[in-house]
């Protein structure tokens, strides 16, 4: 049973008695999940025939630290999901506040996304693309992946990690946002 309620506190919106069916309901849920401030990062990968693949993601979330184990989500009909399906490697690149431009471009669905951008990368374990100027960056053995709903869900094995002391780029009602420390 689906049912969206809402808080006082917000503007109410018909609630769907049961399951997300129609494009208001969907809307309506996008508006709901929406509310789960997120990180933004860009998840780069190289493919068989060496052709690099990336894209924007906010969908990253650490799984487990012993052994340290990272999950992602890719919908199942992104044109890099063939690429990450056969990937041994992929690198969660975290971006900072002043990267919104990069996290444009990677949402975007060119042919190849990383003409032009050789310099902003160097390259990681088995080739994949690493962004030099990354808030944090985790590159990964692909341990599986499987299917659920509309997407495909990564898990990747952090092999090498780096990180700085830039502020994030974060990701709120579907706008570009950043953090900023809470006064007491
Ligand atoms: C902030 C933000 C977060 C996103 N997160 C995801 C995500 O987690 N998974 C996903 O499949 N698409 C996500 N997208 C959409 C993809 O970046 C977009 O569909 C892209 O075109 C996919 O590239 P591809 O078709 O080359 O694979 C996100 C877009 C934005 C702007």
């Amino acid at each position: 049973m689906f049912r969206a309620t809402h808080s006082t506190a917000t503007p109410v919106s018909p609630s769907p008695g049961c399951g997300p069916t129609t494009a208001h309901d969907q809307r309506d849920l996008r508006n709901a999940l929406g509310k789960f401030a997120t990180g933004v990062c860009v998840i780069t990968t190289r493919g068989l025939d060496g052709k690099l693949e990336g894209l924007t993601a906010n969908s990253f979330c650490s799984v487990s630290l012993d052994p340290p184990i990272v999950l992602w989500s890719l919908r199942k009909d992104a044109g890099s999901l063939p690429t990450f399906e056969r990937a041994s490697h992929f690198c969660i690149n975290v971006l900072h506040a002043h990267q919104v431009e990069m996290s444009r471009h990677f949402c975007g669905r060119q042919i190849n996304k990383f003409d032009g951008l050789a310099d902003e990368f160097t390259e990681g374990l088995e080739g994949i693309p690493a962004l030099k100027d990354a808030l944090a960056t985790f590159e990964c053995e692909q341990l599986e992946h499987q299917p659920m709903g509309d997407h495909i869900v990564f898990y990747g094995m952090v092999k090498r990690y780096t990180y700085s002391q830039a502020t994030p780029l974060t990701f709120h009602c579907g706008t570009y946002t950043t953090v900023r420390p809470l006064l007491d």
